[in-house]
């Protein structure tokens, strides 16, 4: 390999050092799951995207706190998997798998049906499941493959399960994003797969904004209901996130991260904060940064009126079925 072809991007890298080196420091001192005492017996949450990565030791964690913990996934056998591995640590057997594919409509709406019929309460949604660095690529709802897996699925899933996590209250919805939101743009032909560049993760940048804009507008209708919705950034972690990506940039991003990044078990850490510390409670349409501290998001996630424009806009993009 021509290890030269790293120093003709000097400014590269260096900001990515640079980067890693504040990510490190954000690695100590933040809160510490393991010291939590919060217990979790009676409840039942939903973990999107929970067979691997940030997602799977999220699901651990409500498993080890006694819940009854549902993982959202799309693969039969990465899923049983994770149900299998879980179940073994915590010794928790009620944990169990439902497929579903956020990307689809039809999936989503399916999925949902499910737990309506089977559950009476839902008291912790993580939306956690999503795609970096896909191609251009379009369901066959019409929409953009990466802002229907990162947005409009994980928006119509909420929808549709919000009457069960009201009668639920209190509850609380959790909303991966990232810090690439304050890199993203709202253009709403977007959606649809338009005007969008697939490079430098712009499309997932877009959808990472969109995600705290309609948390917020989420957070905004549910005042008074018990539950709160807040989006979470889990610092730079080191997952197969980068799966989409050409071999050098993966091999590159792992051996920097080996150093710097944090683990998925570190990653899990701030949205595990959002969905069960204490100091949480109550705390509703905010965004919380990867050591857990409240953090303002870019100015745009927090401009009320794009807000309901968007989420209406979201509204009418997933009830078409
Ligand atoms: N890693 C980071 O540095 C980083 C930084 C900021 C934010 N985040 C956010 O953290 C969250 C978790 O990411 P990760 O890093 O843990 O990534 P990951 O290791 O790639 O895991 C993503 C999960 O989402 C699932 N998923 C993807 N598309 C899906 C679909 N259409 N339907 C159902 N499930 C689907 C994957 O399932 P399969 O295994 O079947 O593909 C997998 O379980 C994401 O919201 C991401 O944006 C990550
Ligand atoms: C978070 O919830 C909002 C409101 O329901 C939704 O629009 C958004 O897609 C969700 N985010 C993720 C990452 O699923
Ligand atoms: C895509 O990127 C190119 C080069 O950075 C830029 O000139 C162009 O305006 C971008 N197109 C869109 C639709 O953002
Ligand atoms: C997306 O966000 C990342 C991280 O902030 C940034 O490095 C990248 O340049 C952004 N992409 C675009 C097209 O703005």
């Amino acid at each position: 390999m021509d290890w030269s072809v790293l120093f003709q991007h000097p400014a590269w890298v260096l900001s990515t050092a640079l980067l890693a080196f504040v990510v490190r420091l954000q690695r100590r001192g933040s809160w510490d799951p393991k010291a939590c005492s919060a217990v979790l017996s009676g409840k039942t949450a939903i973990v999107t995207g929970a067979n691997t990565g940030i997602g799977k030791f999220i699901a651990l964690d409500f498993a080890r706190r006694g819940a009854h913990v549902i993982l959202a996934c799309r693969s039969e056998s990465r899923g049983t998997a994770a149900v299998k591995e879980i179940r073994e640590k915590t010794g928790n057997s009620n944990v169990h798998l439902r497929l579903v594919d956020v990307s689809s409509l039809d999936s989503v709406s399916e999925f949902s049906k499910k737990i309506l019929e089977e559950e009476k309460a839902l008291h912790i949604l993580v939306n956690n499941a999503a795609v970096s660095g896909l191609p251009k690529q379009m369901t066959k709802d019409g929409l953009d493959m990466s802002f229907a897996t990162n947005h409009l699925g994980p928006f119509l899933l909420t929808n549709q399960l919000l009457d069960l996590v009201k009668h639920s209250a209190p509850a609380r919805i959790v909303n991966v994003s990232s810090m690439n939101h304050k890199k993203g743009q709202v253009d709403f032909s977007h959606f649809h797969g338009e005007n969008l560049n697939y490079s430098l993760d712009e499309v997932y940048n877009h959808t990472k904004l969109h995600n705290i804009i309609c948390t917020n507008e989420l957070a905004r209708r549910l005042q008074g209901t018990g539950v709160t919705a807040n989006s979470v950034n889990p610092g730079i972690v080191m997952t197969e996130v980068m799966r989409h990506y050409p071999l050098f940039f993966r091999c590159l991003f792992n051996l920097i991260g080996l150093f710097f990044f944090k683990s998925s078990e570190e990653g899990a850490v701030s949205p595990i904060y959002c969905a069960v510390a204490e100091e949480m409670e109550g705390i509703t349409g905010k965004y919380v940064d990867s050591d857990c501290s409240l953090k303002l998001p870019a100015p745009l996630a927090r401009d009320p009126a794009l807000a309901v424009k968007d989420f209406e806009i979201c509204e009418r993009l997933t009830s078409k079925l």
